[in-house]
C-alpha cells in the first residue's frame, strides 16, 4: 500500500476505524468475528489503527489488544481520551462523559494501556475539548504523558482552527481527526488550512459517509433500534430522500473511474493532500479488502471538479449532527 507520514510516523495511507466493530451501526461483533476483521485489516497492509476508549466503553481497545498486540511492531496505534463510558450513578451502567481533565486523562491513558497490552500509544488524541477546562490544560496532561514515555504524539478531535492554534503552542500537535467526505466540507472552512500550516495530519473520520458514499444505505427503515445514524438529521426520511437522489450520479462516477462508491469517497480524500488520512471502518472482511484498495484510485482534474459539484454542503440536505452532538464539538460548521 502507499504510504503517507502521520506526525512522526509512516502508514498506510489508508487506516482503519475500529469503532464500527463494537457500536454505531450494527450490533456488535463476537469475539471472533472482531478478530477476523481487525487481522484482515492488518494482513490488506493497513498499518494505521485508531480506537477510543469510548468505543465499546473499552471494548474495542480490549480487541485491539487481543487480537494484534503479538504484531505491535507492525503499525502506528491511535486511541483517544477525553470521553469515555462512566458509572456515574453506581448503577453498573455506563454512559457516556467528556472529561477533559489532566488526572482523568491520565487515568484514561493507563486504563488503555492495559486494555491494549503496550507500553506506549503511538498517537494519543483528546476525542472532545471539554469546554470546562481550558484546552491548555488538557493538552498540558497530554503532555505530561509523553514525557513520562507513555504515548508517543498527541492529536485533538473535532476542534476548530482556534483550539488548534492554542493547544499546539503548549505541545506540538500530530494530527487533528475531523469528519471529512464529500458530503461533510466543514474542514475546508478552516482548520484543513490551519492543519496545512501547522503541518498538522488530518485525519478524516466517517470517510464513506457512514455508509452512505459505500452506496450501503437505502432507507431510514434499514437502520436497527441502536444505530446511532437513527438521530442524524441527513439520515431522518425526508432529507435521506432527498441525499439518495445525488447517488444515481455520484455510482456513475465510480463505474465511469472503474471502482466502487466506497472506493471514489476514499479516494477523493487522498486526492485532498497529503497529509489527509481516511479511516472508513467496517464490520466485514470484504469491505476491508475493498477499502484498502482505494489508494489504487486515480481520479483526474476533470472526475474530482465533477465531485466537487455533485456532492458538498449545497447539495446535500440535513446538518450532519443534531443541536446536541453539534454543542459537544468546537468544529466550525456550514450553516
Ligand atoms: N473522532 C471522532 O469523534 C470519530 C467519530 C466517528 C468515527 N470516528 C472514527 O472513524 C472511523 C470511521 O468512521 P465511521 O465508522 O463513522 O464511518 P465510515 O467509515 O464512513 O462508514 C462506516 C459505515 O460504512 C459501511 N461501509 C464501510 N465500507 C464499506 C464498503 N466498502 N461498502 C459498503 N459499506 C461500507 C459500514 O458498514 P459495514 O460494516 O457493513 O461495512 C458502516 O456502516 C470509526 O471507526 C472511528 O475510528 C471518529
Amino acid at each position: 500500500m502507499i504510504t503517507r507520514q502521520l506526525g512522526p510516523f509512516t502508514v498506510s495511507a489508508t487506516g482503519f476505524g475500529c469503532m464500527n466493530i463494537c457500536h454505531a451501526y450494527s450490533e456488535r461483533l463476537s469475539d471472533a468475528e472482531a478478530g477476523k476483521v481487525l487481522r484482515a485489516a492488518l494482513d490488506a497492509g493497513i498499518t494505521h489503527f485508531d480506537t477510543a476508549a469510548l468505543y465499546g466503553f473499552g471494548q474495542s481497545e480490549t480487541w485491539v489488544g487481543e487480537f494484534l498486540s503479538a504484531h505491535r511492531n507492525e503499525f502506528t496505534l491511535a486511541s483517544k481520551c477525553g470521553m469515555q463510558g462512566v458509572d456515574v450513578d453506581g448503577s453498573g451502567k455506563k454512559v457516556r462523559v467528556i472529561d477533559g481533565r489532566p488526572e482523568t486523562i491520565k487515568k484514561t491513558c493507563e486504563d488503555a494501556l492495559r486494555r491494549l497490552k503496550t507500553d506506549v500509544i503511538d498517537l494519543y488524541y483528546l476525542h472532545r475539548w471539554d469546554k470546562q477546562v481550558p484546552i491548555e490544560e488538557s493538552v498540558g496532561g497530554l503532555a505530561d504523558l509523553v514525557s513520562a514515555g507513555k504515548i508517543r504524539a498527541i492529536g485533538l478531535s473535532e476542534v476548530s482552527s482556534e483550539t488548534l492554534r492554542k493547544a499546539h503552542a503548549v505541545h506540538p500537535i500530530a494530527a487533528v481527526q475531523t469528519e471529512y467526505s464529500l458530503w461533510t466540507r466543514n474542514p475546508e472552512i478552516s482548520v484543513d488550512a490551519t492543519c496545512r500550516e501547522l503541518g498538522v495530519a488530518l485525519v478524516a473520520f466517517s470517510p464513506v459517509a457512514r455508509g452512505f458514499l459505500a452506496d450501503s444505505v437505502r432507507t431510514a427503515d434499514q437502520f436497527g433500534p441502536k444505530d446511532i445514524r437513527r438521530g442524524m438529521p441527513r439520515f431522518q426520511p425526508d432529507n435521506l430522500e432527498k441525499n439518495l437522489a445525488l447517488l444515481p450520479r455520484y455510482n456513475a462516477i465510480a463505474a465511469e473511474v472503474g471502482c466502487t462508491p466506497a472506493q471514489l469517497a476514499i479516494a477523493w480524500l487522498l486526492h485532498q493532500g497529503a497529509h489527509i488520512h481516511p479511516i472508513p471502518g467496517t464490520t466485514r472482511v470484504a469491505h476491508v479488502h475493498e477499502n484498502a484498495r482505494a489508494d489504487e484510485v486515480h481520479l483526474s482534474a476533470d472526475v474530482l471538479s465533477r465531485l466537487d459539484s455533485l456532492i458538498n454542503q449545497s447539495t446535500v440536505t440535513g446538518n450532519r449532527y443534531d443541536a446536541q452532538a453539534q454543542s459537544e464539538v468546537d468544529t466550525e460548521f456550514f450553516a
